[in-house]
């Protein structure tokens, strides 16, 4: 189910026998001559939806800014400040927390968000423990970021398909899923072989000139629509799994 097509008395229904929601989260930012703009929060919308299809879970709505600073030297980009990010995770949590949600598991498709969300997560729990009302033995909602494109199944497969041209951004395993969730949108683009460098550019001018076309590494045209149904298979099963133990803790 999703929260956006459900009423709030179906919502108070739902907390009578569960408190957990998944929260789709990526990135607005450039991925290369072929892969969409929205692809870091398409991939775990599509991957959501799926779990949500044959499961009593509710998605929540996504998180589709996030922080891709360094890609901004790409037109289309948009990115929020550390800072701005940690407060939007944290006021999600806070509402959803405030009528009965306990378990929110936000499933991410951007690696540039993974030390922001973390500390958002710091930041709930230490305002728990500040609080008066931990004195009563609430505590703070628990909350997991899991990273669909680390999952040791889709890494597997990402492997088994694509070996080293999978690269670290524009991955063909990220627009192969993009292609299986929006057909009507599949690009083509004529791609140079991109070669990763050691260092990460921090800088946005810099990050554009180590990898002019914006990818890293990947060779985004091995990447198919029946490739993309596959990852959101392997995904959205070891995602509904994953999400039950979570429930459980
Ligand atoms: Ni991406």
């Amino acid at each position: 189910m999703q929260l956006a097509h459900m009423t709030w008395p179906e919502v108070e229904r739902y907390l009578e026998a569960h408190d957990g929601i998944i929260i789709p989260t990526g990135s607005t930012e450039q991925h290369g001559p072929m892969g969409l703009i929205g692809t870091d929060h398409l991939c775990p919308e599509a991957i959501a939806h799926a779990v949500a299809r044959d499961d009593e879970v509710v998605i929540g709505p996504s998180i589709t800014v996030g922080m891709a600073q360094h890609h901004l030297a790409f037109p289309g980009t948009i990115s929020l400040r550390p800072a701005t990010l940690i407060s939007v995770i944290r006021d999600t949590v806070m509402s959803l927390s405030r009528h009965g949600f306990r378990h929110i598991y936000f499933l991410n498709g951007h690696g540039g968000n993974v030390p922001t969300v973390q500390a958002a997560f710091s930041e709930i729990y230490a305002d728990s423990t500040h609080a008066a009302s931990n004195l009563r033995g609430e505590g703070p909602p628990r909350c997991r970021l899991a990273n669909w494109f680390t999952l040791p199944d889709v890494a597997a497969l990402a492997r088994e398909l694509y070996g080293d041209a999978e690269g670290q951004h524009a991955t063909p395993s990220e627009v192969s899923v993009t292609q299986f969730a929006c057909p009507e949108h599949i690009k083509s683009a004529a791609l140079p072989p991109s070669t990763l460098h050691s260092s990460f550019p921090t800088d946005a001018d810099d990050f554009r000139r180590a990898y002019p076309d914006g990818r890293m590494g990947s060779d985004s045209s091995l990447a198919t629509p029946d490739h993309g149904r596959r990852f959101v298979e392997v995904a959205s099963r070891a995602v509904k799994a994953d999400f039950a133990r979570f429930c459980r803790t």
